[in-house]
């Protein structure tokens, strides 16, 4: 099932998010439709609070990527629970978007690698290194989970230049090709 995209504005978006128990009801239900919901939507990544659930779990999908990029075949990962045991001392600046951003994209400095602990779907608690595209994905879906938007790291000037077109899209004034909640 397609879930609606929660867009800024919506309060959810910036709660710092709870820890998910093992029982959660429907867990492996939720992490399907998040998966079809970021298909659907031509996202690399999706946070709870992207669909409303302000609970600490995220999913990226590289595979989309696979055909100009071999190495991301069948690259589908869920994070739960995940904490960023460390960062890289090496930074890069990278343009991203966000799909509760929809129409903005800004270059973001961020370490270029990190070590992540967390669950899997099946509960099963890793911790690795991610570098270079996938180390970019899991800190812009992690920001998601302490109520944080790569806007967020964004300069005073790029934050001022942005600011029309965010309390636009608050009030529900924005152009997105997917089911979205919002102020509208
Ligand atoms: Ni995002």
């Amino acid at each position: 099932m397609i879930l609606p995209m929660y867009i800024f504005g919506q309060p959810v978006l910036r709660k710092v998010a709870e820890d998910i128990e093992e029982d959660y009801p429907n867990l492996k239900e939720l992490i399907e439709n998040m998966f079809e919901t970021l298909r659907h939507s031509e996202g690399v990544g999706l946070a709870a609070p992207q669909v409303g659930l302000a609970k600490r779990l995220f999913i990226v999908d590289l595979d989309c990527l696979s055909e100009d990029h071999p190495e991301f075949k069948g690259y589908l990962k869920t994070f739960i629970n995940p904490e960023i045991v460390e960062f890289g001392k090496e930074m890069g600046t990278y343009e991203e978007g966000c799909l509760s951003l929809p129409g903005i994209h800004e270059n973001v400095k961020r370490p270029t690698k990190v070590l992540v602990n967390y669950l899997d779907e099946n509960f099963e608690e890793h911790e690795e290194w991610f570098d270079g595209f996938p180390a970019r994905v899991i800190q812009h879906e992690y920001d998601h989970l302490d109520g944080k938007m790569f806007i967020d790291h964004l300069s005073a000037l790029r934050k001022q230049m942005l600011k029309s077109k965010l309390s636009a899209m608050a009030k529900g004034k924005f152009e997105a090709a997917y089911k979205c909640k919002a102020n509208r």
